[in-house]
């Protein structure tokens, strides 16, 4: 796949095979995540890879219920780490790049995926000290995306987007 193909087929999907993932498409996975850029090259965030299956279970409950993320065999959860930051750049370190770095990261993992012909949906509904609790986040760390990776279980339609010239404004 080109990677206008994988922008076209990429889909949130919210069912899952059972099959696991293979080693070598999550190392895949997570080396993308890692390649992403980030301000100052500082990588202001945490991956967190969570494939035990109490912690997956205990997911939903975190998120509003959403079961589908304990039914993906990998679930990564992405957390900005402010500190890391706002060392160099401050406030708006602190502030809004530990949220972009964590937030592009989970972008690159997440095209990776549909490129290895695996299936993801960005999940943002969440509460957040909850999730920390799950995963045994550290200090300050705050969950951005949890992004369930696994095989598809269902084939949904493209969902539609804004027209161009809505969205775009030429100024
Ligand atoms: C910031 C963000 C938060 C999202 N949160 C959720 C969520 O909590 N649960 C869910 O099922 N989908 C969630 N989604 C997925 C969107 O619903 C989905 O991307 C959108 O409907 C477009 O569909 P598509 O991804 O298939 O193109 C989220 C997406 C983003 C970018």
């Amino acid at each position: 796949m080109n990677f206008f193909e994988v922008l076209r087929e990429r889909r949130s999907i919210r069912a899952f095979e059972p099959r696991p993932v293979e080693e070598e498409k999550l190392r895949k996975l997570l080396e993308a995540a890692n390649s992403a850029p980030s301000a100052g090259n500082l990588q202001a965030y945490e991956l967190y890879l969570v494939r035990d299956a109490q912690r997956r279970m205990a997911l939903p409950r975190t998120a509003l219920d959403q079961k589908f993320i304990a039914a993906a065999p990998v679930v990564l959860v992405f957390c900005a780490h402010p500190a890391r930051a706002a060392a160099h750049y401050g406030a708006r370190g602190e502030r809004l790049y530990a949220i972009q770095d964590a937030t592009i990261a989970c972008t690159y993992a997440m095209l990776a995926a549909t490129a290895l012909g695996l299936a993801t949906v960005w999940v943002g509904a969440f509460d957040d000290e909850a999730v920390r609790k799950v995963i045994g986040a550290r200090e300050g760390e705050i969950p951005v995306a949890i992004l369930p990776v696994g095989y598809a279980a269902e084939t949904p339609h493209p969902t539609p987007r804004r027209r161009l010239k809505d969205l775009v404004r030429e100024v």
